[in-house]
């Protein structure tokens, strides 16, 4: 295995394919795969080789740009039929329709030029999307920072870092922002069942990088906070509700309940984006509802449950806004009343 990688979602030079690192291999293999046509890059997203709210959104604006570059008829309603199907692909994460919608804003915006400059428009929004996802990580990396005290024992969940962002992530930002000023955090991080973006994802990221980091057991999290090892619990999220509920990985609504028993500040960064003016509460909120096998198949050698056992297997929660210290954007941090 190579031990590096650039970005985890690219355009290619000649502007014909999405460029990704497929996220599935990881940590054994670093591979990059080249999508160039509808069902793959709707593949990607579904299948998780890229995952993660900001990078969903990047994947999808690359995608239809990508896809429609080349057309020369009905490249008006072929573009919107393509952000529809593209749109389908994951439920959860707003970023993906608020990308798509960007890059159709775009469109709408520029249908009296000529087509070639519409596509170049379509290109240049879709960088431009990548770009400010890099500053916006940055800026929530310095805000999230102030808030946290060198040597914290940091907990995390999922993996809101650089393979789900163009930049250093979300929750991950102020811990590589922090390491680079002296500020040497532990982090702990959750495994994450039953995809494993905890054990597969962050802990080589955060390897990588040089940071301390211990991984748990998502069931070993009360125990470590109960000996005080954990001083702040920092998440990413893939929406936020108008009352401040969000939504993140499965597993995040009990860290929070559990971080609010032991007192322990619980955070949630995201950029401004994650928020969803049509969602009151999270109770308006889709929580994606994936195939069983993931829970007792995947991973493993050989099937860990009976054959035919029932499941069910939510990707998401939604975390009460009364168990979130602060949500932490790009603008800055927002405390509660959220509403
Ligand atoms: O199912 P995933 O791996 O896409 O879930 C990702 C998360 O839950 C992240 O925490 C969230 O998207 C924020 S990424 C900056």
């Amino acid at each position: 295995m190579e031990n590096s990688y650039s970005k985890s979602v690219m355009l290619s030079p000649d502007g014909g394919s999405v460029v990704i690192l497929d996220q599935t291999l990881l940590p054994n293999e670093i591979k990059y795969l080249e999508l160039k046509t509808e069902y793959e890059v709707w593949e990607a997203i579904s299948s998780l080789r890229v995952r993660g709210a900001p990078a969903i959104g990047i994947v999808s604006a690359f995608g239809i740009y990508v896809l429609t570059k080349d057309m020369t008829y009905d490249f008006f309603d072929e573009f919107k039929r393509i952000k529809k199907y593209l749109s389908t692909s994951r439920p959860t994460a707003i970023n993906l329709s608020w990308a798509l919608e960007r890059m159709e804003r775009c469109l709408d915006d520029n249908k009296d030029e000529d087509i070639g400059s519409i596509k170049e428009k379509l290109r240049i929004e879709a960088e431009a999307i990548r770009m400010e996802d890099e500053e916006t990580c940055r800026l929530i990396g310095e805000y999230a920072l102030s808030l946290l005290k060198p040597g914290m024992g940091i907990l995390t969940h999922c993996n809101a870092g650089r393979l789900a962002t163009a930049g250093d992530g979300t929750a991950l930002s102020p811990i590589y922002l922090g390491n680079s000023r002296g500020y040497s955090f532990r982090v702990y991080a959750g495994e994450t069942r039953p995809l494993l973006q905890g054990a597969r994802l962050t802990v080589w990221e955060l390897m990588q990088g040089s940071v301390d980091v211990t991984l748990i057991c998502d069931s070993a999290a009360s125990s470590l906070m109960k000996k005080g090892s954990v001083d702040a619990v920092i998440v990413g999220c893939d929406r936020v509700a108008m009352n401040g509920d969000t939504a993140n990985k499965t597993g995040t609504s009990a860290l929070a309940i559990l971080a609010a028993a032991y007192d322990i500040p619980f955070y949630v960064c995201c950029p401004t984006s994650t928020l969803d003016p049509d969602a009151e509460t999270g109770a308006d909120i889709t929580i994606e509802e994936r195939d069983g096998k993931e829970i007792y198949e995947q991973w493993f050698k050989a099937p860990m449950a009976p054959e035919g056992v029932k499941t069910y297997n939510p990707a998401f929660d939604i975390t009460d806004s009364k168990y979130i210290t602060a949500i932490i954007t790009e603008k800055g941090i927002i405390y509660p009343p959220y509403d």
